[in-house]
């Protein structure tokens, strides 16, 4: 198996592994951003950048480093390959012109976007950002158009991620909208604005790193760190019907699939699951979800201030205060 070291940490991994997925099997700081690549989707990556590391040694057999930052979401370990991620200024230097070209036509607008509190280019960009940019350009404008009955398109915030493209032909039934135009014109379009409305459609909400796609049935009903997310499930012939619902008081808010700690989805859940399923009495809730992620919903102390357990018998979601022993 090819060994690779990251930052100085070595590890053997499969023939194939990319440096990013060995850098996950390592965790810690050394992990590389990834606003593209998608573990769950196939052919993702690529596009943003963000991912990019310094290779210092190619490999055992060709130890030359390689002479540009690469993509390492891309880019598959060799035997004996060092890499440096964290440990480089450089290249630390390097990713934060990517976040800077990737905020040159986002919109400040996180005090009003549904995103704010969990987006990835927000806490990409208080960790690997500068504080201002040079741009002195008009930004792109769009207006926002209704993809279908659930989700809303805001492109001005859209960073060609193509993850939901992916969903669209990996987990959908068929694909109704892509990337059309290239360079600075490019946007994703629906043809002819046709309906994304296939089932498991919603998980394209999921997996958009910025707040270019919302939930229609969520929007502006409260900030995220405001609500309180719970494991849930529900018997679904469509999909696991494992998720989280984000509760405030006893209202179902918002119903999204469960993120592992890279803020990936879980298991995809159907759109049922998703917009329809909008009462206590459609779950049963198991208990606070921890959110592994930066993120200011952990500031609500959800998980140590309140204990909540569903009375099953008469499916009222009750609360009670939890013996915090500290
Ligand atoms: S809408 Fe979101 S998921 Fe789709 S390409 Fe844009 S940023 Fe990525
Ligand atoms: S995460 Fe690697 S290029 Fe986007």
């Amino acid at each position: 198996m090819p060994k690779v070291t990251i930052d100085g940490q070595s590890i053997e991994v499969p023939e194939g592994t990319s440096i990013l997925q060995a850098a996950r099997l390592i965790g810690g700081d050394i992990v590389p951003p990834a606003m593209c690549y998608y573990s769950k989707l196939k052919t993702s990556g690529g596009y943003c950048r963000t991912c990019i590391v310094k290779v210092t040694k190619g490999s055992e057999k060709d130890p030359r480093p390689m002479p540009k930052p690469v993509a390492s979401c891309r880019t598959n370990v060799m035997d004996g390959m060092e890499v440096q991620n964290i440990t480089a200024p450089d290249l630390v230097e390097a990713r934060k012109g990517v976040v800077e070209f990737l905020l040159i036509n986002h919109p400040l607008d996180c005090p009003i976007c549904d995103q704010a509190g969990e987006c990835d280019l927000q806490n990409l960009s208080y960790s690997h950002g500068i504080e201002k940019s040079r741009y002195e350009f008009k930004r792109r404008e769009f207006e926002k158009i209704d993809i279908g009955e659930n989700i809303k398109l805001h492109m001005t915030r859209c960073i060609l991620c193509y993850r939901c493209v992916k969903v669209a032909e990996q987990v959908c039934e068929s694909r109704d909208h892509g990337v059309i135009g290239r360079g600075d014109v490019a946007e994703i379009s629906t043809y002819i604005q046709k309906a994304v409305d296939k089932d498991f459609s919603g998980n394209m909400i999921d997996v958009c790193p910025v707040g270019a796609l919302t939930d229609r049935t969520f929007r502006f009903k409260s900030r995220v760190w405001f609500t309180k997310p719970m494991n849930a499930h529900r018997k679904c012939t469509k999909c696991s019907g494992k998720t989280v619902v984000w509760l405030s008081g006893d209202d179902v808010l918002r119903v999204t699939a469960r993120k592992d700690k890279f803020g990936e989805v879980e298991e995809w859940i159907c759109n049922e699951c998703r917009f329809e399923r909008k009462e206590t009495k459609d779950w049963n809730i198991e208990g606070p979800r921890h959110i592994d992620r930066q993120s200011v919903i952990a500031q609500n102390h959800y998980e140590v201030n309140k204990q909540l357990k569903i009375d099953v018998s008469n499916q009222k979601l009750l609360g009670e205060k939890a013996h915090n022993k500290q």
